[in-house]
C-alpha cells in the first residue's frame, strides 16, 4: 500500500520578538494575566515590508533540504493560510516561483487554524491515488496584520510564522488517517468581517472572537476528534508517542490532554514562545519536536487543530 510519508519538516519565524512586557506598553494588560490565561510569554511579529510568501518560502526550503528533495521534483504545493500576501494569486504560487518548483501545481487552502491539517489530508489523497509523488504542505500565517492592536482581548493571543512538511509516496508507514470536520453554524464566534488588500483596509478587517465560546467548543470537539482518529486505527491513547495540537492556548491543550489521559510529557507545547500562529502552529510545533528529539522516526504522532469556520480535525501518522 502506498503511504504519504513525512520526509522533511521545516519552519521559519520573523526576527522581531514581541514580549508580554512589550504588550503592557500597548494595551491595559499584564504579563501575569497573559501567562496564566493563555501560557503565552512572547510571539514573533513580521516587520513592515516583510512578506508572508517569503516566510513560507524559508520554511519550505528548510523542509525540502531535510527531505533531500529538489524543488523541481515537487508535484504540488499547498499552503494553508488565511493571511496571504494578496487575495489572489495564491501564496502557493508565489512560493512555487521563489523555490523554482516549476513542475508543481500550487493552491492555497482556507480553513483558518486547521488549514495545514486540511493540506495534509488533500496531500495524502493525492499521494495514495498516485496523482502526486511529492507534495509540499505549508501552514503559515501573519495574523498580526489582522489583529486590532487596541483590543486587549485578542491582540495578546496571536503571532506570525510558517511551517512546512514534505510528503512523499512510500512503502513505509506515514499518514495513517485524517479526520476533518466543519460546522458553519459557528462562523460568528471567530472571524474577520472585512479584509486587507495590498495593505489597505476594506471594511473591518480585524479579528473578532468570542473567547469563551471558542474555548468551550474547542475542548469538546478536540476530545471527540482524537477518540475518532484512534478508534479508526484500533489504537489506544497509550499508543500516541507525541500529541501536537493547535497552539491556541495552553489551557485548551491541557484540558483536552487531561480528558484523553495523555501525559504532559507527550504533549508538545510551543504556545509560550510562538503564541497562536493559526495554520502555522502545528507544523511549527512539529518542527520543534522533531529538532529536540521528542518526535522520532517510527513514533505515532497525533496532530490536531481547531479554528474559525468552525473547522477542526486530526491527522494520525507514523513519523
Ligand atoms: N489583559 C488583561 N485583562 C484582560 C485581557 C488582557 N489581555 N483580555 C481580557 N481581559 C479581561 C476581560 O476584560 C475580563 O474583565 P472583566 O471580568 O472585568 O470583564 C477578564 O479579563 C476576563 O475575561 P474573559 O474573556 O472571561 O477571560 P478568559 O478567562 O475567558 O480568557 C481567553 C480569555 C484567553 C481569550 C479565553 O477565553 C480563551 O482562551 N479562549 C479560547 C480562544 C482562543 O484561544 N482563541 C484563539 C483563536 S481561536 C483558535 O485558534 C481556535
Amino acid at each position: 500500500m502506498i503511504r504519504a510519508r513525512v520526509t522533511g519538516v521545516g519552519s521559519a519565524l520573523p526576527k522581531k520578538i514581541l514580549s508580554n512586557a512589550d504588550l503592557e506598553k500597548l494595551v491595559e494588560t499584564s504579563d501575569e494575566w497573559i501567562t496564566t490565561r493563555t501560557g503565552i510569554r512572547e510571539r514573533r511579529i513580521v516587520s513592515p515590508g516583510e512578506k508572508f510568501s517569503d516566510l513560507c518560502t524559508l520554511a519550505a526550503e528548510a523542509a525540502l533540504k531535510r527531505a533531500k528533495v529538489e524543488a523541481n521534483d515537487v508535484d504540488m504545493i499547498l499552503v494553508g493560510t488565511i493571511s496571504g500576501d494578496m487575495p489572489f494569486p495564491a501564496t502557493a504560487c508565489l512560493v512555487q516561483h521563489n523555490l523554482g518548483a516549476t513542475r508543481a501545481a500550487a493552491s492555497d487552502i482556507s480553513a483558518a487554524c486547521v488549514g495545514f491539517l486540511y493540506g495534509l489530508h488533500f496531500a495524502d489523497g493525492l499521494i495514495q491515488s498516485q496523482k502526486a509523488e511529492r507534495v509540499l504542505v505549508i501552514g503559515g500565517e501573519i495574523l498580526s496584520r489582522y489583529v486590532d492592536w487596541t483590543d486587549r482581548s485578542t491582540c495578546v493571543l496571536f503571532g506570525d510564522g510558517a511551517g512546512a512538511v514534505v510528503l512523499e509516496a512510500s512503502d513505509e508507514p506515514g499518514i495513517l488517517s485524517s479526520h476533518l470536520h466543519a460546522d458553519g453554524r459557528h462562523a460568528a464566534i471567530l472571524n474577520t468581517p472585512g479584509h486587507v488588500c495590498g495593505g489597505a483596509v476594506q471594511g473591518d478587517p480585524t479579528l473578532k472572537m468570542d473567547g469563551a465560546a471558542v474555548f468551550k467548543l474547542a475542548v469538546r470537539v478536540l476530545e471527540e476528534n482524537a477518540r475518532e482518529a484512534l478508534a479508526a486505527n484500533g489504537l489506544a491513547i497509550s499508543d500516541v508517542d507525541a500529541y501536537v495540537a493547535h497552539q491556541a492556548n495552553v489551557r485548551i491543550i491541557s484540558h483536552v490532554a487531561k480528558k484523553l489521559g495523555i501525559p504532559d510529557s507527550r504533549c508538545v507545547v510551543t504556545v509560550d514562545r510562538h503564541a497562536n500562529t493559526s495554520a502555522a502552529s502545528v507544523p511549527l510545533a512539529l518542527d520543534v519536536a522533531v529538532r529536540d528529539g521528542r518526535v522520532k522516526r517510527g513514533d505515532t504522532v497525533l496532530l490536531q487543530g481547531v479554528g474559525g469556520g468552525f473547522t477542526w480535525g486530526s491527522v494520525l501518522l507514523k513519523y
